[in-house]
């Protein structure tokens, strides 16, 4: 063996064996957080029911969760906080209506009311676990997949996210729906962190609202809908 040769096999030999000592340092580390990263103290008798529900139904068969499973139906990590425990409690008891103009089907898998909910706290048991925004596209920051087709269709970010959110039940000149009241000339009315504050809570800005506190919107996406919003001033803007 040459004298370089020796050199890079003796290079090679020490960068093996410190590349081994960091990867398994970082493993200890992680192993050491997993109870505060999953915050394993809620981890309630109904949670892991859930959990007996969620692998006797084989839900796993179509969706992923936490990197497992099959990648047909929506990632379920965080589906507690993108649709909340009603829309997940309506999707497992009633698919056929849920999703009744989907190209995709979700069967109805006779799930009962105590399994629904057993598998609702598991879900959200799930979607608090802190593994680091993944998968990415349900970070808090993200925005979910139709604002990013309509924002790449020119809208704003705020615009996008009120026709996601909000159209079902407002209009603005005259499109969307007729439960709330038209918000043409709303920003005449609240400023943008008052519209934000009130999409999460709206008993704040008005006492006895009937509108529904809309807790999974992120916070991002509250913002960008109060900048919107702020700007109706029944203008031609
Ligand atoms: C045979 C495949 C299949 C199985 C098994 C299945 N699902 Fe689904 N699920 C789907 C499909 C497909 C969708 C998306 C429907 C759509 O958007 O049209 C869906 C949607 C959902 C949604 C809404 C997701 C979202 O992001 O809006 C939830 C919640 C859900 N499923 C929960 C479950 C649970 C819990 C189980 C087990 C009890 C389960 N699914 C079993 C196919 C399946
Ligand atoms: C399920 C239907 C529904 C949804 C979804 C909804 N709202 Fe409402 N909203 C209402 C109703 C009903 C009221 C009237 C509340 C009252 O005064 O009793 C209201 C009131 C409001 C008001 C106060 C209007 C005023 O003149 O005082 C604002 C602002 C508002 N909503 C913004 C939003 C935004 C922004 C979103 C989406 C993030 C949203 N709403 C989603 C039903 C809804």
């Amino acid at each position: 063996m040459s004298l370089i040769n020796r050199n890079a096999f003796f290079i090679f030999l020490g960068g093996a064996a410190i590349s081994l000592v960091i990867f398994l340092g970082l493993t200890w580390d992680t192993h050491r957080q997993f109870g505060a990263l999953t915050h394993a103290d809620k981890l309630s008798e109904q949670v892991v029911s859930g959990k007996h529900v969620w692998e006797s139904k084989n839900c796993n068969e179509c969706h992923t969760i936490l990197g497992f499973g099959i990648y047909y139906a929506p990632d379920l990590t965080r589906v507690y906080k993108r649709i909340g425990p009603d829309s997940i409690k309506a999707a497992v008891k009633t698919p056929e209506t849920t999703f009744a103009t989907s190209f995709r089907k979700m069967p109805n898998l006779k799930v009962t009311d105590q399994e629904a909910n057993d598998l609702t706290a598991f879900l959200e048991w799930v979607s608090n676990i802190d593994n680091h925004d993944w998968p990415p596209q349900d970070n808090a920051e993200a925005m979910s997949a139709s604002e990013r087709r309509l924002t790449g269709a020119g809208l704003s970010r705020g615009a996008a996210a009120f026709k996601e959110n909000c159209m079902q039940c407002h209009s603005i000149g005259g499109t969307g729906g007729g439960s709330g009241p038209a918000l043409d000339t709303v920003g005449n009315k609240y400023n943008a962190a008052i519209i934000a504050g009130l999409i999460k809570d709206p008993g704040s800005v008005n006492a006895g609202s009937r509108m529904p506190a809309l807790s999974y919107v992120s916070d991002d996406d509250r913002q960008a809908i109060g900048e919107f919003l702020a700007k109706q001033g029944g203008g031609q803007s």
